[in-house]
């Protein structure tokens, strides 16, 4: 009788201390995602934003700093895919001088990812100021690449317009969470 009483007590307790973990959890979880939401709600594209961040399981428990250094890796990603894209873009077309400026938008975009190492290692040392320069630096870099592209009138495909268009949204993004530190 007094073990049954025993077992019954803990599995109440048990039962209680799961629950209360499960709710504890839910409410981590949601107030993770307020933040993220939060903090990619001032950019002007907020869904580019909390897409970048949730390919990042990292986001989940990532403070201000932590999220900003999510968006300047999803940046610097893709500014290493475009950089390939532009070498693939480049050796596929024989006008010399559209080569060769495809060839400088390949290296301008493995620039911009020099700058946003460094836009890491500021944001890391609290140098915020210092942080925006680098990735401002560095989307001049991408937007010298686009502009160059459609002056040449050179046809680019749909997903590589498309994520040169992420990219200037992250940007963006990256740039007004560090400005609200
Ligand atoms: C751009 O590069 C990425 C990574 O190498 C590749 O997956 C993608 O297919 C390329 N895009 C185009 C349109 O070639
Ligand atoms: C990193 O950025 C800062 C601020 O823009 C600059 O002073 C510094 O020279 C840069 N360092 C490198 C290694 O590019
Ligand atoms: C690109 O196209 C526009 C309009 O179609 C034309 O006016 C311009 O001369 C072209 N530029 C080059 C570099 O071919």
């Amino acid at each position: 009788m007094g073990i049954h009483l025993h077992l019954s007590h803990l599995g109440l307790l048990l039962l209680l201390l799961i629950s209360f973990n499960h709710a504890g959890r839910q409410k981590l979880v949601s107030a993770d995602e307020t933040l993220i939401r939060v903090q990619c709600n001032n950019a002007d594209v907020p869904p580019t934003c909390v897409r970048c961040l949730e390919s990042d399981p990292q986001s989940q428990s990532a403070d201000k700093v932590g999220i900003a250094a999510i968006v300047i890796t999803c940046l610097s990603d893709k500014a290493g895919t475009l950089s390939g894209n532009m070498s693939a873009l480049a050796s596929a077309v024989h006008e010399k001088e559209v080569k060769s400026m495809l060839q400088s938008c390949e290296k301008w975009l493995s620039v911009a990812m020099t700058r946003l190492a460094n836009a890491t290692r500021m944001l890391e040392a609290g140098e915020y100021d210092g942080t925006n320069e680098n990735v401002v630096a560095a989307l001049v870099r991408e937007l010298d690449c686009r502009q160059n592209v459609e002056a040449h009138n050179v046809t680019v495909p749909d997903g590589v317009v498309y994520d040169m268009r992420v990219y200037e949204e992250l940007s963006e993004a990256a740039l007004r969470i560090v400005d609200r530190f």
